[in-house]
């Protein structure tokens, strides 16, 4: 099977499998790049808090040199930090410096950061970054139902992605039907649950019945879902291998099974309703 697309609400399309780069500094960002880019990903998640969207800008302007892709051929998203959510044109500005572009693909506000009530000026902000070209589509990440519906009402603009913690053992049920319900695609961080799933026997024994690895498993199950996929790695090696996941599928109870694995206190991250590091003060 090929590489799948998902639409999203603005009439563009997003790559369903990209390579996240949080905490890949300078040249093990450059390189995984690279490697994901041979291997076929169209598609790379940074951010300004990354440190790292002059190398993500450099691996891809030297696969375009090379003759591996062309600009149009590559997705790249990258984020608001919380302390720019009264600055969106200056920042966006000078990501797209850093990452020697004149446009995104995607540029996404990174938390809501409640306590600062700045985000739907922020939001406001990134439309007018969407009518510039600068952002060629815009959403969200971390966001849910009220801040979600407080954006929409005041604006009247429906962020087209919400990129949000899901991984097998906080898989976010109901987030991803109120995405759903608004047209908004879900888009999977920490997939993998940062390497932590991986070893869980129910996963194991998944991988297995496939003859596939556990996180190979866990990149099919958000496939299957339907959802937006970032999986990390440094290693060339799980690079391909996090990409191959289009030859096999798993059953309905499988993908049950790894639903079931749930846990109330499943979450690795940050809780968006409390986290507000890097916010203007106020
Ligand atoms: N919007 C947000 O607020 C937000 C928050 C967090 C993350 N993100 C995005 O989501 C991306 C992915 O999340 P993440 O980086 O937190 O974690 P992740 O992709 O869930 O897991 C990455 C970890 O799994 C290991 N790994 C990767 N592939 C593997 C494989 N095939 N076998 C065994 N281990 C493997 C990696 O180690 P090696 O490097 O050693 O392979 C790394 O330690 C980020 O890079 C970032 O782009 C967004």
């Amino acid at each position: 099977m090929e590489p799948m697309h998902i639409d999203l609400n603005d009439g563009n399309k997003i790559p369903q499998i990209g390579l996240g780069v949080w905490e890949l500094d300078g040249e093990a960002c450059y390189n995984s790049v690279r490697e994901a880019i041979k291997t076929g990903y169209r598609h790379v998640d940074t951010a300004k808090v990354y440190g790292n969207e002059d190398a993500v800008g450099r691996a891809i302007a030297d696969a375009i040199a090379d003759g591996e892709i062309t600009r149009e051929d590559i997705f790249v998203t990258t984020k608001l930090w919380n302390d720019d959510q009264e600055n969106v044109e200056q920042a966006l500005d000078q990501s797209l410096q850093r990452l020697g572009m004149d446009y995104v693909d995607l540029y996404l506000l990174h938390w809501p950061c409640p306590q600062h009530g700045k985000y739907v000026a922020a939001w406001e902000e990134m439309i007018a970054a969407q009518q510039s070209g600068k952002a060629r589509s815009i959403g969200v990440c971390n966001f849910y139902r009220d801040v979600l519906e407080e954006i929409i009402e005041k604006t009247g603009h429906t962020p087209s992605i919400n990129q949000i913690e899901i991984h097998p053992a906080f898989s976010q049920p109901e987030q991803r039907e109120d995405n759903a319900a608004k047209g908004i695609a879900t888009e999977a961080w920490s997939p993998l649950g940062r390497g932590t799933n991986l070893s869980d026997p129910r996963i194991q024994k998944i991988a297995n019945n496939h003859g596939v690895s556990a996180a190979q498993a866990i990149i099919r199950w958000h496939i299957q879902r339907g959802d937006v996929v970032i999986p990390r790695s440094s290693k060339p090696e799980r690079v391909r291998e996090n990409f191959q996941v289009w030859d096999f599928s798993l059953t309905p109870d499988e993908v049950t099974a790894i639903e079931a694995m749930d846990a109330a206190d499943g979450r690795i991250g940050p809780d968006p309703l409390s986290f507000h590091v890097g916010t203007p003060k106020a």
